[in-house]
């Protein structure tokens, strides 16, 4: 319910000037660590999507964090997106842009085509990962068929990179 979404989201740490100064970080270690806002969160993360994905796909390694406790309670598999070269079978992969420099994630085609996917993450910022997310997934025949993070910071406007279509528990 409202009020105990209230609660976890004023677990939220925000730690500025980490990692590097000029910088907010979002901790949601303390929302994760306490049992009730952990499952409030999960259950509004899915909210919107019941009956819609036969799978949860996570985004290594954040997104792990939510990813495992949404398949669970969703009764669906999970699976992984990776970094790049950590996966042991031959997998699909995309590079996406970061501030800095480029990154890479990877997926197995465990995913038979047309297979229904709720992709999740932690936090949604420019968007570039959810995005790379979503080309892996269509990239295997997979549909992603909803999208959804526990915290977006909005000035960052990674939502329109993901064309308005992402589902956000919390914002900064
Ligand atoms: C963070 C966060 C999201 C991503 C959001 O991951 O967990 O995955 O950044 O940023 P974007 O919307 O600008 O792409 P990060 O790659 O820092 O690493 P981690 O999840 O492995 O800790
Ligand atoms: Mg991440």
């Amino acid at each position: 319910d409202a009020s105990a979404l209230s609660r976890a989201e004023s677990l939220i740490g925000s730690i500025p000037d980490y990692p590097e100064p000029g910088v907010m970080f979002r901790d949601i270690t303390p929302l994760l660590a306490d049992a009730e806002a952990l499952r409030v969160t999960i259950e509004a993360l899915l909210e919107p999507f019941a009956g819609r994905f036969d799978v949860v796909a996570g985004i290594e390694a954040r997104g792990f964090l939510l990813a495992g406790a949404a398949a669970v309670a969703a009764g669906v598999g999970l699976v992984p997106i990776r970094k790049a070269g950590k996966l042991p079978r031959p997998a699909a992969s995309v590079s996406y842009a970061l501030e800095y420099g480029t990154a890479e994630i990877e997926m197995h085609d465990d995913i038979a085509d047309g297979t229904r996917v709720l992709l999740l993450d932690d936090v949604l910022a420019t968007g570039g990962t959810l995005e790379a997310g979503r080309a892996l997934v269509a990239r295997l025949g997979g549909e992603v068929t909803g999208t959804a993070v526990l915290l977006e910071i909005d000035a960052l406007g990674g939502r329109h990179v993901l064309g308005g279509d992402v589902h956000s528990i919390f914002h900064v």
